[in-house]
């Protein structure tokens, strides 16, 4: 929907409203929300919502971080998160310098830390790095003046997926407070459930984790040593989906890592499919309004049914459009809130 009140304005006249960023951000980096208070993730929420309206405009762009350059490092491939940055970078007026290990100077030796300087040095205000090594962004961030942004560590965190999973339900379903939100499938190898289950928590949402017990942690395994793992905050786990998804407000599919498995994990795709899938006759255990999420991509017809994963209770397109503002919000709260 075109806003027509901003038809013929220049880029100046149409700035994001006033009130947006309010002074008291004062995080450099953004690496996990583990670290993250109600307050902070409230402030992206509400910074997003204004961001939303400036992409709901005739002119779709901002002039608010001209001279601002954010750099994206990627040495995983990535569809949503890197093209949702640039996008949102671009949105603001920021410049962007883009650069995938595969085609830049990583091949000739160059370390994770000197290609991090090298952006800072070229001048890149914000660099945006996904790795495949979990802390990665944690070393660089020690090694920078610039801020750095996690878009996803090995099997670690993904915080600005967690953070446009909160606003896509926050949008749907109001306050997060007592929402139940089951997150089923590869947990083990899941940063997104990692960082799902720091958010959700300090919303007050009830997470619960459901998978076969070789796909969740090790610490929150059945009966492995009182059931706790000491690196995430309490959280249900239940390895029967039929009953984790009675009345739950939210249903989050994670794709089965293939990629990622090791030998004898799963006994088989087809019987993973039986007791796992998201499918129609599961999700009818659920409220009747329940939200069907997955953070892609997606494998169709194996974590999630195709019409499930296409049908009237699925945001997962909204998911990934809600990821251009929201990024647009921590583009901006890192470049002007400090
Ligand atoms: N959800 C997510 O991180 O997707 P991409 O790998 O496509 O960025």
């Amino acid at each position: 929907m075109v806003d027509q009140s901003t038809r013929g304005k220049t880029a100046e006249e149409v700035h994001p409203p006033e009130s947006v960023g309010l002074p008291t951000w004062e995080r450099r980096h953004v690496l996990d929300l583990d670290d993250f208070n109600r307050r902070e993730m409230e402030q992206v929420m509400e910074t997003a919502d204004a961001m939303k309206e400036v992409l709901g405009r005739e002119i779709r762009r901002v002039p608010t971080l001209r001279g601002t350059i954010v750099a994206t490092l990627f040495y995983e491939t990535s569809t949503r998160t890197r093209s949702s940055f640039e996008l949102a970078a671009k949105a603001l007026g920021a410049d962007v310098v883009s650069v995938a290990a595969a085609a830049s100077s990583v091949q000739k030796g160059e370390t994770l830390v000197d290609s991090a300087r090298t952006l800072q040095a070229i001048g890149a205000n914000i660099l945006v790095m996904r790795h495949r090594q979990s802390g990665a962004p944690y070393l660089v961030a020690g090694h920078v003046d610039m801020s750095v942004v996690n878009a996803g560590d090995g099997w670690h965190a993904h915080p600005t997926q967690a953070l446009l999973d909160a606003y896509t339900i926050q949008h749907h379903l109001g306050d997060l407070r007592g929402k139940k939100v089951v997150i089923v499938g590869d947990i083990l190898h899941s940063r997104v459930a990692r960082s799902n289950i720091w958010g959700l928590t300090t919303m007050g949402a009830q997470a619960v984790l459901c998978g076969p017990p070789t796909l969740l942690p090790w610490g929150l395994r059945p009966g492995y040593r009182g059931n706790e793992d000491k690196a995430l905050p309490p959280v249900e786990v239940d390895t029967n989906l039929d009953r984790a998804i009675e009345g739950a407000d939210v249903v989050m599919a994670l794709r089965l890592q293939l990629e990622r498995q090791q030998a004898g994990l799963l006994p088989s795709l087809r019987e993973y499919v039986q007791l796992y899938q998201v499918n129609e006759e599961r999700l009818a255990r659920a409220k009747p309004n329940v939200l069907v999420m997955h953070p892609g991509p997606i494998n169709e017809g194996l974590e999630i049914s195709p019409e499930v994963a296409h049908g009237a209770r699925s945001v997962i397109e909204e998911q990934v459009t809600n990821g251009v503002a929201v990024r647009m919000a921590l583009l901006y709260l890192l470049a002007k809130g400090r």
